[in-house]
């Protein structure tokens, strides 16, 4: 049997996956937009093995147990019964990417898996078949097969809920600066977040409705390379996401005192002129928005206030990569 290896980059949504409509499958709420990012990737090898009694998952080295294999494992009887193959699998992952830390390593992970894991059982899908099975290891995932920018159309089955590619080659200057606040792993994963916010919170059809609205806005502000209208953009529908995590009942928050400190930074940056935005996932992590020539001076104002801060530089990545043999 072959083995295959995939490495899939993560992506930061620019507008926000927030909500299923169907937990099975994953069908999202809203149509979302991301940058796929050279940065965070995982790389994940993937073979079939008869002489196996059940499947050895690795990540990072370390064998998985517990709801982690549990995922990866009905992700694989996916695979297994699409391609009439039933051994069971070695899947081994290394992943480049602060697990759980809202940097969505799922999105890289389930796209590295979908992509070694139909190639190990013979499948030889298109990247838009790809994007529609990595969705159902976890929705962000689906626009991880492509590079650059990458639309997931929220769709309402299977076949209709799947991402394409905005621009692949992103040639102008926009970067991600990660900002870690605390790379411990968070205590409300996305999954049960975005249920807690679509089942509790009173505006949640409000955001679905204006999240899609923004969809053509997104578009153009990415056809346009403008940073401004994109980060501007960005910055509102993360902090309306945010909100309706803080006003469901029972309120929760994945953000702290830290994340918002860095968020009013970066309001005083605009301020002197300097087109920073900020953007937050399933964690108190923030992530700007900027263009590269700015780089030092926000680094200089983050100092001041956070002199401990860590931050790495991400720009734009590559769609997902599948090499036969060793790992890459
Ligand atoms: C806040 O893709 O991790 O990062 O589909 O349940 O696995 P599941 O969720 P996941 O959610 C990502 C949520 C987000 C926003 C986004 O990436 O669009």
């Amino acid at each position: 049997m072959s083995q295959y290896t995939a490495r899939a980059h993560t992506n930061i949504a620019l507008l926000k996956y927030w909500g299923k409509t169907d937990t099975n499958l994953i069908i999202p709420t809203t149509t979302s937009i991301s940058l796929t990012l050279n940065e965070f990737y995982t790389d994940t090898t993937v073979w079939f093995d008869e002489q196996l009694t059940a499947d050895d998952i690795t990540l990072n080295n370390v064998s998985l147990q517990g709801r982690g294999y549990e995922k990866v494992t009905r992700f694989m009887d996916l695979v297994r019964d699409r391609a009439n193959q039933h051994q069971f699998v070695h899947v081994h992952s290394i992943n480049h990417v602060p697990t759980a830390a809202g940097l969505a390593s799922s999105a890289s992970a389930f796209a590295a898996l979908a992509g070694a894991a139909s190639a190990a059982a013979g499948l030889s899908l298109e990247p838009a078949d790809l994007s529609r099975l990595a969705r159902r290891g976890s929705g962000s995932a689906s626009r991880s097969i492509f590079g650059g920018f990458a639309q997931w159309d929220r769709g309402h089955d299977d076949q209709t809920s799947v991402a394409h590619a905005l621009t692949e080659t992103v040639d102008w200057p926009i970067q991600l600066l990660t900002l870690i606040v605390n790379d411990q792993p968070k205590k409300i994963d996305s999954r049960g977040g975005m249920q807690n916010a679509r089942a509790n919170s009173p505006f949640y059809q409000q955001w679905v409705d204006m999240a899609n609205a923004q969809v053509p806005a997104m578009q153009a502000a990415i056809n346009n390379h403008d940073l401004v209208a994109l980060g501007t953009l960005a910055e509102a529908n993360a902090l309306q996401m945010h909100a309706q995590n803080m006003v469901a009942n029972p309120p929760f928050t994945y953000l702290t005192d830290v994340s918002w400190l860095i968020i009013e930074t970066v309001k005083a940056l605009r301020a002197t002129g300097i087109p920073v935005y900020a953007t937050m996932d399933a964690g108190p992590n923030v992530k700007l928005i900027s263009q590269p020539a700015d780089t030092e001076k926000i680094m200089v104002a983050l100092r001041k206030v956070l002199p401990e801060i860590q931050v790495t530089v991400a720009t734009p990545g590559p769609g997902i990569q599948i090499v036969q043999g060793d790992r890459i």
